[in-house]
């Protein structure tokens, strides 16, 4: 298994590709011309771990969720503290590594499309960072429930575009930031936000974040001396999920469960739960469609799970029976998010509280002496506007 998605050459297994319409395909060329160079170069690779280290706060810390363990009385609760790194999520590693990889090809224009905003906000920190203009594609919904986030790349000078098609979701703002790439890829570089897309992308996206399943592996065996028997996270694309399954993939014995969004009943989020076969964003994974082939629209009380399609390296691990996909519905993350809150005092991104209550409900049945990590993949401040029209509209 070691070392499988950079081996890739961008297939795995019947899943991944390269299908970007023909005008893409000379700038995703030269993407992938790019990307081999990084791996080949020390210098380059060194200043993307100094980058990671003096910008955006590596390492992050574990820790012991203690208050949670004891109440749920089993399996002991461990976090990697992704909401800490700078910007507020996991987006920032990707990110720092796309913005080298865009500055080595000479690009004068920088565009990304974001949900949640957190890759939007990570992407306008860069962009400020290494001085291109940014244009943030994103849903006009997610424009309305994740407004702090819109408030915050537009002060760090990026201009955000309200996507009014479909959905007015993920799915639409990354069908419009590919429009656009179109039209200007000549000279403009598109961050892509998480380990789908067409190849390059799901391999350059989880090598970039390899780094948080390498640190999360070192520390829980410094801190408790072995391994840990589950990892969770939740699966939005899939970038923060294959970030940290990366440092277990060789570990036999630790099982890897992604959680996806349940949705509310009536519809839902769940690509590798309920999906077929099929392509959506230039490469061939699981999606969600109708009986027609028409991609269906998801659902997710989180603007960042909220895609009806997923990463072909997560559709190729739940093919192989390496990795395991459960669904969470709304009101279980909600739970999630309000528990978490008020028994460990760090309040949890909507997204990564899918994760969370799915160890919720593993933790009782299992022993003290076992434990669970889950990746906390970011920080839910974004997430108020949603969580008190929630409480609002249960009264
Ligand atoms: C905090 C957080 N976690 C998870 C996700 C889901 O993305 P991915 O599956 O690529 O990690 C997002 C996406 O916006 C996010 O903001």
């Amino acid at each position: 298994m070691k070392n499988f998605i950079q081996d890739s050459g961008g297939q795995f297994g019947p899943f991944g590709g390269c299908f970007a319409p023909e005008l893409l395909q000379p700038v995703i060329k030269r993407i992938e011309k790019i990307f081999e160079d990084f791996k080949a170069s020390p210098e380059l690779q060194a200043e993307f771990h100094k980058k990671l280290k003096h910008f955006a706060g590596r390492p992050t810390p574990i820790y012991h969720a203690e208050n949670l363990s004891k109440t749920l009385g089993g399996a002991q609760i461990w976090v990697k503290r992704e909401d800490l790194l700078h910007g507020g999520a996991h987006k920032t590693n990707n990110v720092i590594g796309q913005s080298i990889l865009a500055r080595e090809m000479g690009a004068k224009y920088l565009i990304a499309e974001t949900g949640a905003g957190q890759h939007g906000i990570a992407s306008a920190m860069a962009a400020a960072q290494i001085g291109l203009p940014l244009k943030v594609f994103m849903g006009a919904k997610d424009v309305v429930r994740q407004k702090v986030n819109v408030e915050r790349m537009e002060l760090l000078g990026a201009e955000v575009i309200s996507v009014e098609s479909g959905s007015r979701s993920l799915k639409d703002a990354i069908n419009e930031a590919m429009r656009y790439w179109i039209s200007h890829a000549e000279d403009t570089y598109y961050i892509f936000g998480t380990a789908a897309g067409p190849h390059p992308f799901p391999e350059l996206v989880s090598l970039f974040h390899k780094v948080i399943g390498e640190e999360a592996r070192a520390q829980i065996l410094e801190e408790t001396g072995k391994l840990p028997d589950e990892v969770h996270a939740c699966v939005g694309g899939g970038s923060n999920a294959i970030g940290i399954f990366q440092g277990f993939l060789d570990d036999k014995e630790v099982k890897l469960v992604g959680a996806e969004p349940g949705g509310d009943g009536k519809r839902h989020g769940l690509t590798l739960g309920k999906g077929v076969i099929g392509c959506l964003h230039g490469s061939i994974s699981k999606v969600n469609c109708d009986k027609n082939g028409q991609i269906e629209e998801s659902h997710s009380i989180s603007a960042g799970l909220d895609y009806p399609g997923i990463s072909p390296i997560h559709a190729y691990l739940q093919s192989i029976e390496s990795a395991e996909y459960v669904g969470i519905t709304d009101d279980e993350a909600m739970e999630a998010l309000l528990k978490f809150s008020r028994s460990e005092g760090i309040i949890p991104a909507l997204e990564s509280s899918h994760a969370i209550a799915e160890v919720m409900k593993r933790a009782p049945k299992m022993n003290k002496d076992q434990i669970l990590l889950i990746n906390l993949s970011g920080r839910g401040d974004k997430d108020l506007h949603t969580v008190f029209e929630y409480l609002e509209n249960q009264k």
